[in-house]
């Protein structure tokens, strides 16, 4: 089982990050990836991964809330590190548009997906894309470069099952679930029903969005195993054969080979 987007390296997880990660190896998670948000989070997230290389992997990229006026002059600097060798990073992330709380930097929101989505056809990684109440526009990125044939992962989805389709006729992607599918009244059991179980992942988001029997509390890598537990019952099948499917599906993405 692998976490596909946790941010363990967060201050939420100061006090206590080693027994973090010490209760996701024993829940069976084999490896955690930990998207970046802003200039200030690369340190902690390196650091992290140096404390568990094979373990914990790193992203690079700037988060949409976090794009700011100085947006230009971040990603100058985050492309200068991405481009050190050797790079560690194993996906571009997490990028993508963000209009649910505001839209003042909606300019700079889609300039600066626009240039990391050119990073990630130019150095031929994946991406780990976050979306939200930003469907169209996404869409619309994404249809500029669809014979660039990216691969990655369209992360926390939480969507209908129109916009499932409409993200999955990107050959090269797979939906992220989390945490949402353990809800009560989420639709998103449904939706999946019609989604081919190759086309998901699963991750936490830690420490954001908790799965049942946590909801509410502080999400860590460990409880990804609740969500994999959940979409097996949606696909009808055991945790076993979800997880490798996850599995396979992650390192067909990633290119990670076996
Ligand atoms: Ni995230």
């Amino acid at each position: 089982m692998i976490d596909t987007h946790s941010h363990i390296y967060g201050l939420e997880f100061d006090t206590d990050r080693d027994e973090v990660v010490g209760r996701a190896r024993e829940a069976g998670v084999e490896a955690i990836f930990l998207p970046n948000i802003n200039a200030e989070t690369i340190q902690p997230m390196l650091q992290l991964c140096g404390q568990y290389p094979g373990y914990c992997f790193p992203m690079m990229g700037l988060h949409p809330e976090d794009v700011k006026e100085d947006f230009s002059s971040v990603l100058a600097r985050m492309h200068e590190i991405l481009l050190q060798t050797p790079t560690p990073y194993i996906a571009i992330g997490e990028v993508g548009l963000d209009f649910y709380w505001d839209e003042t930097y909606r300019e700079q929101q889609l300039e600066a997906f626009e240039s990391q989505i050119c990073w990630v056809r130019d150095l031929s990684l994946p991406v780990v894309i976050h979306s939200r109440n930003a469907h169209r526009e996404l869409l619309e990125v994404m249809e500029r470069h669809r014979s660039d044939g990216l691969t990655g992962i369209f992360h926390c989805f939480g969507g209908t099952l129109e916009e499932a389709r409409e993200l999955l006729s990107f050959p090269g992607f797979v939906l992220g679930i989390g945490g949402i599918l353990t809800y009560k009244k989420s639709t998103l059991p449904e939706v999946l029903r019609e989604v081919p179980m190759e086309r998901v992942v699963v991750e936490t988001d830690a420490p954001y969005l908790s799965p049942v029997p946590y909801r509410g509390k502080r999400n860590e890598s460990a409880y990804v195993v609740y969500t994999l537990q959940r979409l097996a019952e949606v696909y009808g099948c055991t945790p076993t054969e979800m997880e490798e499917m996850t599995n396979k599906n992650v390192k067909r993405i990633f290119n990670l080979g076996n």
